[in-house]
């Protein structure tokens, strides 16, 4: 671990608990589908890799273990497809836009049952359900990309 690295300044913070904290180390690719010990979560923060589509994977494999009322924290909405994600959640049933604090949003989780990891059912998704122009007309919900209409992605522009 080198000097400046961030998990060493974190390790070494006096407002760290060890003792109520299980650190995981590696790329999530690799250990997030391997953790077995979930909790409910309250809160969640994704804000590791940013590459399309390690975001949606870790979405996946944390989404069914946030309590409801939880939190779930999604940073770098600037990145076109981390917003494309953002845009997925603020219309999901199984979660409440709160707020986007410059590139971060913030979404509660409501009661909604939680959409099964294992069958597939993606018709039933509102995302979904708002992009197929049979349902369109029968909802008449205005298509609306909530995140990628902020035009965060100008923040990024070289
Ligand atoms: C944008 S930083 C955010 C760090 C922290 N959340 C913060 O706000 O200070 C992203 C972090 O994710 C780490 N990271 C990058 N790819 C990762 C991966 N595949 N698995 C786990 N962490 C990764 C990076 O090393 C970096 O520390």
């Amino acid at each position: 671990m080198e000097a400046q690295s961030s998990i060493r300044f974190f390790e070494d913070c006096p407002l760290t608990r060890r003792d109520r904290i299980e650190l995981v180390l590696g790329p999530t690719q690799k250990t997030l589908p391997l953790y077995q010990n979930h909790a409910q979560y309250d809160v969640v923060l994704l804000d590791g890799p940013h590459g399309y589509p390690f975001p949606d994977l870790e979405y996946y494999f944390i989404y069914p273990h946030i309590r409801k009322g939880g939190i779930l924290i999604l940073d770098d909405l600037a990145i076109p497809t981390i917003a494309r994600l953002g845009d997925f959640l603020a219309e999901d049933d199984m979660f409440e836009l709160m707020a986007v604090v410059d590139a971060t949003g913030l979404f509660r989780r409501t009661e909604v049952e939680t959409f099964s990891p294992y069958g597939d059912s993606w018709w039933t998704q509102k995302y979904n359900v708002r992009r197929t122009s049979r349902q369109q007309g029968a909802e008449k919900i205005p298509v609306e990309d909530q995140i990628t209409k902020l035009g965060l992605n100008r923040k990024l522009f070289r």
